[in-house]
């Protein structure tokens, strides 16, 4: 069946690119909030990201692919998110390695996961890179700027405490909603401030009360060696 025959709203369609650097748990699980949103999903992963997929999970990437509503092979530059015709809400590749964000940089794209990124950023619609590498040189760092200069939202996966992650899930999860934010979608998962975290918490400004043994550092709600489960 065409994606255009299937999709409730055009604007509701969104490209997910995976390519090959650490973190393909994100990609993953941006697919399945794309499920859960009732968002169709377009994806495009690069060979990396297959290699990546073995080694970060259980994982094949046919099972991967399997999670999209569509997914293209990433040489086949005569797919329809290789065109601006083709109307979506955005892309995001997540994660986006140094490779892949140098050459959308550069607008030599050469695969159809950057020829993507490249459309989004002619059609001014939302490109967000979820940029995974450190440290970074100075050529990474002047690339983020060109790509921010052009539009591109830069969004490193860097977790955020205050979130009080307790399980690598919480914190991929956390970084999935705060993405999906920038399309505007809300996504259950993703944990507020002022709503679910520092609710009648806030205190004036002191050193921390917590005292932690020495050597430990003391993270709200939990210890960081510790990882205690259970709360969502
Ligand atoms: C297990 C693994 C982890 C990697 N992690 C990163 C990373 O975090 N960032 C990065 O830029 N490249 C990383 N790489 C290297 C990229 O996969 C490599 O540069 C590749 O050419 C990227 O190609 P692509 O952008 O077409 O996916 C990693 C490779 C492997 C095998």
């Amino acid at each position: 069946m065409k994606a255009r025959e299937t999709a409730k709203n055009k604007a509701e369609r969104l490209v997910i690119g995976l390519s090959g650097a650490s973190g393909v748990a994100y990609g993953i699980r941006m697919l399945e909030a794309c499920r859960e949103l009732g968002i169709e999903s377009h994806l495009v992963m690069t060979k990396p990201a297959e290699m990546t997929i073995g080694y970060e999970t259980e994982l094949s990437p046919r099972q991967v692919a399997a999670k999209a509503d569509f997914s293209y092979a990433v040489g086949d530059i005569a797919a329809p998110i290789a065109s601006g015709s083709f109307k979506t809400k955005g892309m995001i590749v997540a994660p986006c390695s140094v490779r892949t964000m140098s050459e959308i940089a550069t607008g030599v794209t050469t695969n159809l996961l950057t020829r993507s990124a490249d459309v989004m950023l002619k059609e001014r619609r939302p490109l967000v890179l979820m940029v995974r590498e450190t440290p970074l040189h100075l050529g990474h760092l002047r690339s983020m700027t060109a790509l921010a200069e052009m539009g591109a939202i830069i969004l490193p996966p860097v977790p955020a405490f205050y979130a009080e992650p307790r399980t690598l899930s919480d914190l991929v999860d956390q970084m999935v909603g705060r993405a999906l934010d920038l399309f505007g979608y809300d996504w259950p998962d993703v944990k507020r401030w002022g709503e679910e975290l520092a609710k009648g918490k806030r205190k004036p400004t002191s050193p921390s009360a917590r005292s932690a043994p020495k050597g430990e550092v003391a993270v709200a709600g939990s210890r960081a060696s510790e990882g205690r489960r259970g709360k969502k």
